[in-house]
């Protein structure tokens, strides 16, 4: 075991406990913002005179020594040491000896691992909105090519209205949208520099935080210490919005996977994302879309993990915040992975229009624009109402769509309607009338496309 202290003990650290104390199993990841940040560190500490220039230069040259050999695979990163924090300093000192004990003056590791996590996540941040603005572009290219694409829309999973495809898959594009609005609101908030809280309290050295701020690309330091050291906000934050991501995607791959059933057929998920069965041989599964239905769980469970944390903790720093990272990574190694397989699945997927036409055809998706077309004749609505719930029975009874019914059979039920009732409830009408803001005529669909097209092109990404 190596550590960072121990002047003050006389008698080992029993083994039980220092394998539940240490981290690096899991802090291993953070190495190169832990390298990064010392290498400001120490710049900075150069800069103030609190290091001399060679010892400055010596320290910055052994840690990008040791994130080189890191990386390259030539030197692990291995149990034997506490944290990640210990393996760096152990490191530099083996190879610099007393200069490279000097890495960690006027710096403590609380400031150190809020700095390492901060960074870690604002990279998150950035990548996540990355992945998102691609799954946005490949809905775009649905919408576009799809706005006559005709499809039943759902309440209660019972069909109400036709719109097309282009309109359901605008509103995924909203909610992703709003995804990347909040990836880029957490970053606004997060990107403050934490180091130079020191422990909880500052330090007494003569530290230019305003600097080290600078060479990490933060906005500026964090204003108080114990907040600095303590804050995981910005971590809530993210897996909160996480979270939602994770809904969306969640909500998106259950209609994949009923739009996919064998009832259904809207969509043939293609082969390369598909799987099959041990045993039954017809077998096509959408296991993509529901492993990612059901990853959601995870990071749900990564937040209510964190805020539970967090909620008893007094200031400042406490080991509880240890706890910070485990689950957290898992979340963020989900949503990465997740956004990025789903986007891969949609953009191959197939859409069975002629499915989707007859599906909203004979669904009397058609009955709201009946009812309009009496009330547009005179008729009440309440009245018009109860004439076509009359209609749609007649057409249950016999099996047939509500245009399909003859003239004759609709003065029956009604003496308003005439021949042009059909050109009133035909599937293209109930759509293309359809033209507020927002709604899937057509007209209205390629003004918000281009409205959508537009966003990408003026939000490129965070920074
Ligand atoms: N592994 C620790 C963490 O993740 C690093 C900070 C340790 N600080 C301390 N006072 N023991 O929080």
């Amino acid at each position: 075991m190596a550590q960072l202290w121990g002047g003050r003990f006389t008698r080992e650290t029993d083994q039980m406990v220092y394998r539940f104390n240490a981290s690096i199993e899991f802090d291993k990841r953070l190495y190169r913002r832990d390298i990064e940040g010392s290498t400001a560190h120490v710049k900075m500490l150069g800069k103030q005179g609190i290091l001399t220039e060679q010892e400055t230069e010596a320290i910055v040259e052994g840690l990008a020594k040791i994130l080189a050999d890191v990386e390259a695979g030539r030197l692990a990163i291995t149990s034997e040491y506490e944290d990640i924090h210990s393996f760096v300093e152990a490191n530099l000192i083996e190879r610099l000896g007393d200069t490279g004990k000097k890495l960690h003056t006027g710096r403590s590791r609380n400031d150190q691992v809020a700095l390492d996590m901060r960074l870690y996540c604002r990279e998150k941040v950035v990548l996540v909105d990355a992945l998102l603005k691609k799954l946005l572009q490949t809905i775009l290219t649905i919408m576009e090519a799809h706005t006559e694409t005709i499809m039943p829309g759902f309440t209660h999973l019972q069909k109400a209205q036709p719109v097309t495809l282009a309109h359901h898959m605008g509103a995924y594009f909203e909610m992703f949208k709003r995804d990347r609005q909040r990836m880029s609101d957490i970053y606004e908030r997060m990107n403050y520099c934490p180091l130079g809280s020191g422990a909880l309290a500052g330090t007494t050295y003569p530290l230019d935080r305003d600097y080290t701020a600078e060479l990490l690309g933060f906005y500026g330091p964090t204003l108080n210490s114990m907040d600095g050291v303590s804050d995981r906000d910005y971590l809530i934050e993210m897996l909160s919005a996480f979270s939602t991501i994770m809904m969306h995607l969640s909500r998106f791959s259950e209609e994949i996977i009923i739009w996919n059933s064998n009832e259904y057929q809207f969509v043939e998920i293609d082969d390369a994302f598909s799987t099959g069965s041990s045993i039954m041989p017809q077998k096509k599964n959408p296991d993509i879309a529901e492993l990612v239905r059901g990853k959601t769980g995870r990071v749900y469970g990564a937040l209510m993990s964190l805020l539970t944390t967090m909620k008893g903790i007094p200031l400042a720093y406490n080991k509880d915040m240890q706890e910070d990272k485990e689950l957290a990574f898992d979340a963020m190694d989900t949503v990465e992975n997740c956004i990025e397989l789903f986007e891969g699945m949609l953009a191959t997927i197939t859409f069975r229009k002629e499915r989707m036409r007859a599906s909203a055809s004979l669904g009397f998706t058609n009955a709201t624009d009946a009812a309009d077309y009496l009330v547009n004749h005179g008729v009440p609505f309440r009245d018009a109402h109860g004439i076509v719930g009359r209609l749609v029975l007649y057409c249950i009874e016999k099996g047939i769509a509500i245009d399909e019914m003859s003239l004759a059979e609709l003065k029956e039920i009604s003496p308003v309607f005439e021949e042009d009732l059909y050109e009133a409830v035909s599937m293209e009408t109930c759509v293309n009338k359809r033209l507020t803001v927002g709604a899937p005529g057509k007209e209205a669909m390629e003004q918000a496309i281009a409205a959508e097209r537009e966003y990408l092109r003026q939000h490129p990404g965070i920074v």
